[in-house]
Formats: structure tokens, C-alpha cells, sequence
């Protein structure tokens, strides 16, 4: 059975770090009222002249050197983000000319802070059949540029950023011990595109729009839908959730994710959390968090890790990992 197996893993954060403190100079909030509805403390900006393939090529580098392959090793990137360069071309393949990558293919996928659930997924399928052998997933994002910084509902919950995986086509025995992606479940419902969406686009209104969001809604939907897919996930393999070593949620709001972990009986501590100091930054936010507890150690060779994301469309999804 062939498995897809993470090689290397990247991230890039731009070095403009934003607190609360300086959002309240301006708009009309404070440190205290983003912390305790949301865990947030800081995000950060992209630069002026510092666009998403930026992030994302520096987030892909640093996969590539800790897997110890080349640009031109690689044969598919699958790059999420709802905040691309231009309107086209995609920007996987400004990506994939900055690497040095001249073969293969290479494409965005949209799926708001999914995206990197439904980029693993679709490259997992790729690699199992044998349609590539070395993948990049990349999330990448600047949302500073869709958010409405008169709107203190929304502007104080994102941020920028970038991370990225290289994956490698393995042989495995077929088993839940295999090393690689064991199991990934995407869904999506279109009925609730109200609730979270930019109000702008290409060929609706021809400008770039702002993020709109009812976050009570969108609360209540991300609590009521994701443990759902969590169970089904497990199920596909037949592990139990206290098999689970670490659970790396899509990082939206503290609130969010413990009642999630507590919904399905996950302890506090094998919570992987990092809204704190990258705020949301959408597809990016699940590679970030991976990156952050791989290098400090708690995520190790053969943990079991689960991965879980919600965003607009809505879209939602798992995965699970044996890293
Ligand atoms: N600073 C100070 N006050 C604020 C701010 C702010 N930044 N934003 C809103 N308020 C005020 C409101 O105006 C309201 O005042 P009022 O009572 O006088 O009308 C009050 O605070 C309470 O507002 P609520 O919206 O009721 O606050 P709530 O407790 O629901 O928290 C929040 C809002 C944090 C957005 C919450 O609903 C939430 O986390 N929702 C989920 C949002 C989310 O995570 N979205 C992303 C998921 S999907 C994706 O990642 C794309």
C-alpha cells in the first residue's frame, strides 16, 4: 500500500508582529476583550510589496531542506490560500518557479481555512495512486489585505503567514502502524455562505472585497459540525480517540478548539495551540501549529496526530496522520 509520508516541514511568519495593544490604537477594542473571547495576543503582517507566494516560498524552502530535496525533486505542489497574488495565474506556480521546480504540476486550491485539510487530502490521493511521488502542500495566506480595519468584529482576528509539507510516496504494510496519512475526510455545505464570505470578486462585483462574518454563527456551526468528522475519521481505521497523540486544530479561536477537544474527551494537553501569537491565519494555521510543536519536540517520529479545520463555504475536514 503506498502512504503518503512527511518528509520535511516549513513556516514563515513575516516580521511585522501586531498586539492587540497596537489594534486598539485603532479601532475601539483592547487587549483584554480579544484575549478573553478569542486567546489572541499578536499576529503577524505582511510587509508592503510582500505577497502570499512570498510566505509560501519561504515556508516551502524550509520543508524542502528538512527533507533534504531540491525544488526539482518535487513533482506536485497543491497550494490553499483565499488570498492569492493575482486573480491567475495560480500562485502554486510562482511557487513552483521560484523553487526551481520544472516538472510535474502545480495548482491553488480554495477552501477557505480548510484549505490545507483539502490540499493534504487531494495530494494524499495523488501520491497513493502513484500520480507523484514528492508533493508540497502549502497554506499560505494574507488576509491584511481582505480585512475591513474599520470593522473591530472582524480586523482584530487574522493574520498572515505560510507553512508547508513535502510528502513522499511510500511503500507501507497497509496497516494503522504505517507511517504517512491514514485517513482524511472533506465536507462541505454551501447553505451557509452568508455567514463567512469576502464581499467582493472577480466576476460578481470586480473588486477585491472585505471579509464579512456573523461570528456568533459561525461559532455555533464550527462547534455543532466538526466533531462529527472527527469520529468518522477515527472510524475509517478504527482507532479510538485516546490513541490520538496530539490534535492540531485550525487555529480560529481558543474558545473554539476547547470546546472541541472537550466535546470529544481530548485532553487539554495533547492540544496543539498557537492562536495566541499568529492569530487566525487561515489554511496556514494547521502547517504553522504542526511546524511549531514538531521543533519543540512534543510531536515526534510515529505520534499519532489529528488535524481538523473549518472556514467559509463552509467547508470542513480531518485528517490523521502517523507522523
Ligand atoms: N473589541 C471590543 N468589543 C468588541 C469587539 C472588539 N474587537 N468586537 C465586538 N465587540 C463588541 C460587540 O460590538 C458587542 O458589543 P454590544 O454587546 O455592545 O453589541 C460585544 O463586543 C459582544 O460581541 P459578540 O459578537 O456578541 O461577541 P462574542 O462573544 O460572540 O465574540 C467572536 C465574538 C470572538 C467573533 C466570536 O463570536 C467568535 O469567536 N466567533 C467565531 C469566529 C471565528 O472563529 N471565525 C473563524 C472561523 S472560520 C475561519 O477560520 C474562516
Amino acid at each position: 500500500t503506498l502512504r503518503s509520508v512527511v518528509r520535511g516541514i516549513g513556516s514563515y511568519l513575516p516580521e511585522k508582529r501586531v498586539t492587540n495593544d497596537d489594534l486598539a490604537k485603532i479601532v475601539d477594542t483592547s487587549d483584554e476583550w480579544i484575549v478573553q473571547r478569542t486567546g489572541i495576543r499578536a499576529r503577524h503582517q505582511a510587509a508592503e510589496g510582500e505577497f502570499t507566494s512570498h510566505l509560501a516560498t519561504k515556508a516551502a524552502e524550509r520543508a524542502l531542506a528538512e527533507a533534504g530535496l531540491k525544488g526539482s525533486d518535487i513533482d506536485l505542489i497543491v497550494l490553499a490560500t483565499s488570498t492569492p497574488d493575482n486573480t491567475f495565474p495560480a500562485t502554486a506556480t510562482t511557487v513552483q518557479a521560484n523553487i526551481g521546480m520544472t516538472g510535474g504540476a502545480a495548482f491553488d486550491v480554495q477552501a477557505v481555512c480548510t484549505g490545507f485539510v483539502y490540499g493534504l487530502s487531494i495530494a494524499d490521493n495523488f501520491l497513493r495512486s502513484g500520480s507523484a511521488k514528492h508533493a508540497l502542500v502549502i497554506g499560505a495566506e494574507t488576509y491584511s489585505r481582505i480585512l475591513d480595519w474599520n470593522d473591530r468584529t472582524t480586523c482584530v482576528l487574522f493574520g498572515d503567514g505560510a507553512g508547508a509539507v513535502v510528502l513522499e510516496a511510500t511503500m507501507g504494510d497497509g496497516s494503522i502502524h504505517d507511517e504517512g496519512i491514514l485517513a482524511a475526510r472533506l465536507r462541505s455545505d454551501g447553505t451557509h455562505k452568508s455567514k463567512l464570505f469576502v464581499d467582493g470578486g472577480v466576476s460578481s462585483t470586480g473588486t477585491i472585497g472585505k471579509l464579512r462574518m456573523d461570528g456568533k454563527e459561525v461559532f455555533k456551526l464550527a462547534v455543532g459540525m466538526v466533531p462529527q468528522i472527527l469520529h468518522d475519521t477515527l472510524d475509517d481505521v478504527g482507532l479510538p480517540f485516546d490513541a490520538v497523540d496530539w490534535f492540531v486544530p485550525h487555529q480560529a479561536n481558543s474558545r473554539i478548539i476547547h470546546a472541541t477537544a472537550e466535546k470529544l474527551g481530548l485532553a487539554p494537553e495533547k492540544v496543539v495551540l498557537t492562536v495566541a501569537d499568529h492569530a487566525n491565519t487561515s489554511s496556514a494555521s494547521i502547517p504553522l501549529a504542526l511546524d511549531v510543536a514538531v521543533k519543540d519536540g512534543r510531536i515526534k517520529k510515529g505520534d499519532l496526530v489529528l488535524l481538523e479545520a473549518m472556514g467559509g463555504g463552509f467547508t470542513w475536514g480531518a485528517a490523521l496522520i502517523r507522523w
